[in-house]
């Protein structure tokens, strides 16, 4: 695993934006497999400047994003449909029917989630893919114990998954109880994985993956067996000096 250790948050959002255009830029019909969540608001922001400061072209862009809640419409305004559309798809110009979301509002949500699947294995899979990790070691909502052997599935969401991510509703009830996920093996299929973290609270999390070896209790070990993943963490959640 190569660790990119940057001396704060903005140079993270830079550094992993570079990544992102390198690639998009040599290989213009490239599929970005997306992460929501607060880590990558920055990553967004400096490639929506790319985009309309330096040129960057993601007209023959194909987006996967890893993850949706259960329940919420994507018109919701803490949907990840919302989310991406506010903070990325709606300033960028890749074309709409090449954003894939997974739709938690789906009747059958498990022939939701092996469409899902499917589409990625037809169209995918993304030659690059942007994590961010769970206190609980999480990487999409793939929580402890969710099996290696894991596809696109419904899960239940962790209560200190709903605790974290309760700052962006107006009360912790409001969160939902479930989401669709890629599977572990899912994002295993993916070319190159950057996985990043930031923050004292992320300490913990990023030191148990270097020490541990892979195991389902903390599903980010997984990441051990890629041949490419790249790191890219903050002084503040860099656990050796
Ligand atoms: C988001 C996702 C989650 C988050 C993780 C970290 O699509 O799948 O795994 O990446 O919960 O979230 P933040 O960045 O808010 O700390």
């Amino acid at each position: 695993m190569e660790i990119i250790v940057t001396k704060d948050y903005r140079e993270l959002s830079r550094t992993v934006c570079e990544i992102l255009e390198k690639q998009v830029i040599g290989k213009p019909d490239s599929v970005l497999g997306l992460a929501t969540g607060g880590t990558p608001l920055g990553t967004y922001e400096e490639m929506v400047k790319g985009y309309e400061h330096r040129g960057v072209d993601y007209s023959c862009v194909t987006a996967f994003n890893l993850d949706e809640y259960v329940g919420l419409g994507r018109n919701h305004s803490q949907s990840y449909h919302s989310y991406m559309n506010d903070h990325l798809f709606h300033f960028l110009n890749i074309p709409k029917e090449r954003v894939h979301i997974p739709n938690g509002m789906a009747e059958d949500l498990e022939q939701e989630c092996a469409t899902y699947e499917d589409k990625l294995n037809e169209i995918g899979p993304p030659d690059l893919q942007i994590l961010g990790i769970g206190a609980n070691g999480h990487i999409g909502f793939n929580e402890p114990g969710t099996s290696f052997a894991s596809t696109t599935h419904v899960v239940d969401l962790a209560p200190t998954t709903r605790k974290a991510n309760a700052r962006f509703f107006t009360s912790l009830d409001k969160v939902p109880e479930q989401a669709i996920t890629m599977g572990i093996r899912t994002i295993m299929k993916s070319r190159h994985i950057v996985l990043l973290a930031s923050g004292s609270h992320k300490l913990k999390a990023v030191k148990t993956l270097i020490d541990s070896e892979p195991n389902e209790q903390f599903p980010a070990s997984i990441l051990k067996n890629h041949p490419h993943v790249t790191l890219v963490t903050d002084k503040s959640a860099k656990p050796y000096e």
